[in-house]
């Protein structure tokens, strides 16, 4: 596999609904980074699963992977909450992992060019996909927060749902998350924590950009 030299690499790993995403993507836009959420490609395949239950096989995924643009991963369907919980079902499955390891590794080394570098944010950034990151950041906060961003993110799309509804969810995924025995949610050693429960987003970004700013400039 290619890849880039001196290219500046960011690795988030986060609970879900920590404003993991909305921080990421503000970084890469300030620092021109290549951004992935690989929380999505879970979701993609997620969604294929639930779309095509026959049809779902090892090869129809591995076509579907090959062929997919990163447009594809936008898609608004994939923010619906059962797609979310199904999500956490097929990422604990190590064939599953495996085929889209090669994917998001090749993407955090060989960015495309008009980009400076990668950000990736998900489960195993800091420990699986990007370990020798420039940055490894640890996003999280409450859960009763987490619970409600990720309500009013869903009264968006959905009208009918209910907050405690969406708390029991994010329960739930935060237990397989931790849990599972393959690529668990964890905070590693080396990665900088980033608590955002009481941090509104601007304040977040710029607690992040100065910590990227003071090792930039060394
Ligand atoms: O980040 P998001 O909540 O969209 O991710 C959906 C699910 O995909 C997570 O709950 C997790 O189970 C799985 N995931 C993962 N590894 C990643 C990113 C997401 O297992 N790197």
């Amino acid at each position: 596999m290619l890849r880039r030299k001196n290219i500046l690499k960011i690795a988030i790993d986060s609970p879900a609904a920590a404003g993991a995403g909305t921080l990421a993507k503000a970084i890469s836009k300030h620092y021109n980074l290549f951004y992935l959420d690989t929380g999505k490609i879970y979701r993609f395949i997620a969604y294929l699963k639930l779309s095509f239950p026959k049809k779902f096989n090892q090869k129809f995924l591995k076509l579907k992977i090959k062929s997919l643009k990163i447009k594809d991963l936008s898609k608004k369907n994939l923010l619906l909450d059962e797609v979310g919980t199904e999500a956490s079902i097929i990422s604990k499955e190590k064939n599953i992992r495996k085929i889209v390891h090669s994917l998001q590794v090749n993407l955090a080394y060989n960015p495309p060019k008009k980009y400076r570098g990668s950000c990736l944010d998900g489960r195993d950034i800091t420990y699986k996909i990007i370990p020798d990151a420039d940055f490894k950041f640890y996003i999280t906060a409450n859960i009763k927060t987490r619970a409600f961003r990720r309500y009013k993110e869903l009264k968006t799309l959905k009208k009918k749902i209910a907050y405690s509804e969406v708390l029991k969810s994010i329960k739930k995924r935060d237990n397989s998350d931790f849990n599972r025995k393959i690529s668990p949610l964890k905070k590693t050693k080396d990665s900088l924590l980033i608590n955002t429960t009481n941090l509104n987003k601007r304040a977040c970004f710029l607690k992040i950009k100065k910590i990227i700013d003071r090792k930039l400039k060394n």
